[in-house]
């Protein structure tokens, strides 16, 4: 059992359903299983570089967070202590400043930091344990693309969020016997575009793992019209990787409307565009997040109290563990193209335009 008193904790990189779900469980178990005092630092470990905007957390504060979305301590995907941007003198300049952030942390009093967040946030929490912080980590991307955890918070509510959009996009596509195309997160990994599509009955996914081509696509449309259905709904991840007959076109572009400018043009069809964008990141969590998140804040609070420090918690085989921040970072969980869910999904007809 390590000396405790008080903790600091924050969310950093882009927001996720459930975030506030971690915060109020580790705020709720540090204060009633271990009787330390918490800090929430706002805005990721940028609130570091000024300790006077971190607050101290209360039961009270956390009362009533739990099916809310976004982070009640703010986020953001861009600060960067070991690399921190300020303008001096009318230019830009960079400065390592993760001796101050540490420093300021000690004079807050604080003991040990959880920090949540994705592989970028993950990144830094490692380097600050290098340089001396105690930190633990809470794995959190709505992409799911983490090798280290089965499941991060947040997927659930966007295929939730993604699914029901599709539900809604089919109903009208069928009545104008459109091709609808729908575009959902995913960076690097088709994971929501996978799911939501196969739980929505898309009839083509486009993922950054399978390589695609527009021709293939529209194969699988006019085959689809050969069976009568005069509507297609593809659901296409923003990651894809663009074929070299659309090579050509600006990326400054929605990809979706990339895809749906190609498949017009060959196919000469009606087709409309969906960019679900940061609709998938919003709104309250499902059971499912919330219940993750729960359990991710209490295992961040109990690895503290083991000492775990330079760990982050994850699932895995359907419990809380812990794995070494540094074996965690940079390793990607993506869509295996031969895969079960793969195949599962051409099985049942849905295209990937391969
Ligand atoms: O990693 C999560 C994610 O939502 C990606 O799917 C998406 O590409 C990115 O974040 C968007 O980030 P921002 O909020 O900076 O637009």
């Amino acid at each position: 059992m390590t000396d405790i008193r008080c903790i600091g904790i924050c969310t950093g990189g882009g927001d996720a359903p459930g975030l506030n779900a971690v915060i109020r469980a580790a705020v709720k178990a540090a204060i009633l299983k271990y009787k330390w005092r918490v800090i929430g630092i706002p805005d990721g470990f940028d609130g570091l570089i000024w300790p006077e905007r971190a607050h101290e957390l209360t039961l009270k504060d956390v009362s009533g967070i739990l099916p809310r979305g976004g982070t009640i301590l703010g986020t953001t995907n861009r600060g960067n202590p070991f690399s921190y941007k300020t303008v001096e003198n009318g230019q830009e300049v960079v400065r390592d400043i993760s001796g101050e952030v540490i420093a300021n942390a000690r004079k807050l009093g604080i003991d040990a930091i959880i920090s949540i967040g994705g592989d970028g946030s993950m990144k830094i929490a490692h380097e600050l344990f290098l340089e001396g912080l105690q930190v633990v980590g809470v794995p959190k991307t709505i992409d799911n693309d983490l090798c280290a955890t089965e499941v991060t918070f947040g997927f659930d509510t966007a295929i939730h969020t993604a699914t029901d959009a599709i539900d809604k996009l089919h109903t009208t596509a069928e009545s104008h016997h459109r091709v609808m195309v729908v575009e959902v997160m995913g960076r690097d990994a088709g994971w929501i575009a996978l799911e939501a599509g196969i739980a929505g009955g898309a009839h083509v996914i486009l993922i950054p793992e399978i390589p695609f081509t527009i021709q293939k696509l529209c194969e699988h449309l006019e085959m689809r019209e050969r069976y009568g259905k005069r509507f297609t709904i593809v659901v296409v991840a923003e990651g894809i990787k663009l074929p070299p007959e659309m090579k050509h076109m600006v990326r400054s572009m929605a990809v979706g409307n990339m895809v749906g400018d190609a498949i017009s043009l060959v196919a000469r069809k009606e087709v409309r565009v969906s960019v679900l964008g940061h609709i998938q990141r919003g709104g309250s969590p499902s059971p499912y997040d919330r219940i993750l998140g729960t359990r991710f804040g209490v295992g961040a609070v109990d690895l503290i109290a083991a000492g775990g420090f330079g760990k982050m918690v994850c699932l895995q085989q359907e419990s809380i563990r812990a794995v070494t921040i540094a074996d965690a970072v940079g390793k990607m969980k993506t869509v295996d193209p031969q895969g079960e869910i793969v195949r599962a999904a051409r099985a049942i007809g849905i295209g990937f335009g391969d």
